[in-house]
């Protein structure tokens, strides 16, 4: 039997990101659960155009309970995957424990189901919270290695601001052509999340290498470290012609994705930043080897 939930004085809502008293309540719900502002989302593309937030409302201005699905094509072994994905789920503490996420989780998973996807996958610091609906955790693994030597002209990369509007329609262009950035495990779309990241972290940089035409986005790590975090490009370049490009020489690299395309190969290492990816999928569809999605896609 069905467990029971109790939304009494609520108001429950769907696909409401284009109410704007809405879209203001769930980013308050997320500044205040999460402390992570996606308020500059809506001036950077918009959310996902897939997105399906469910949501229950106190009032136009108060978003009690909220998750939200939206489709998130993956690359798996080279192969194309018609995935979904959850975000955005939380609860404010006066309505927890009444079984408002577990309706949500539900009304997600069967809008999934309508989309007939082959798998869904979340990021959470909660993992037995979708063990019972059949998700499962992927562990993640960034590689290290030596760094190669630098190949073709230093310097030559230009820093990109996603609020210069060149720059930015530069960066829309870019990510709607993208090849994924590994053949093991990458996403093949999702705009949306890459342009959010960009604002999320401060230290993250993106380069433009104008010969390859690639965004590179990346960040200086400490004592001679260099971490990538996503290549944005039609062909991904070798890892020796971006540090060349980038004028970047670094003892050691840190690849925060499989480095398949990459002409390099380094040492995996479990990533692990207390957050676990979970899949649920009726299919195989373990990485063939040690892999993970790059930070440019959390969501
Ligand atoms: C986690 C959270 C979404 C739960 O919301 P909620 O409406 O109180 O949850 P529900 O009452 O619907 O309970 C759903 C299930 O989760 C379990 N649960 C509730 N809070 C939990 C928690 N903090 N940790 C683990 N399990 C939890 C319940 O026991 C219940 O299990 P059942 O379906 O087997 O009975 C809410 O506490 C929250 O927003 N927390 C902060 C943000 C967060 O952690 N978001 C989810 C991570 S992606």
């Amino acid at each position: 039997m069905s467990k029971s939930f109790d939304s009494a004085g609520l108001t429950f809502r769907k696909d409401y990101f284009d109410d704007r008293a809405a879209w203001t309540a769930l980013v308050s719900l997320l500044d205040d659960t999460f402390g992570i502002d996606i308020g500059p989302l809506r001036h950077l593309g918009g959310p996902d155009p897939t997105s399906m937030p469910f949501g229950w409302f106190a009032s136009n201005d108060t978003l009690a309970a909220n998750l939200t699905a939206f489709a998130m094509p993956i690359v798996v072994n080279g192969r194309q995957i018609e995935a979904g994905a959850f975000q955005s789920g939380a609860v404010r503490p006066p309505w927890r424990r009444r079984g408002l996420y577990r309706d949500l989780t539900r009304k997600a998973l069967e809008w999934c189901e309508g989309r007939q996807f082959e798998a869904i996958v979340l990021y959470t610091d909660k993992p037995s919270l979708y063990e019972s609906y059949g998700f499962s955790i992927l562990p993640m693994h960034r590689y290290c290695g030596g760094a190669p030597k630098p190949r073709s002209a230093t310097n030559s990369a230009r820093q990109l601001d996603p609020w210069n509007k060149t720059d930015f329609a530069l960066l829309q262009e870019a990510l709607k052509t993208r090849a994924p950035v590994s053949d093991v495990l990458a996403v093949s779309g999702n705009a949306a999340m890459f342009l959010v990241n960009t604002q999320l972290d401060t230290e993250v940089r993106l380069s433009w290498l104008d010969e390859e035409k690639a965004i590179i986005a990346w960040k200086a790590g400490a004592a001679g470290r260099f971490s990538l975090l996503d290549v944005v490009a039609a062909e991904i370049p070798p890892l020796a012609v971006i540090l060349g490009r980038l004028g970047a020489l670094p003892e050691h690299v840190d690849v925060f994705f499989s480095p398949d395309k990459l002409d390099w190969g380094g040492e995996a290492v479990a990533f692990d930043n207390g957050t676990a990816f979970m899949l649920r999928t009726t299919t195989d569809l373990a990485p063939a080897s040690p892999a993970m999605l790059s930070p440019m896609a959390d969501f």
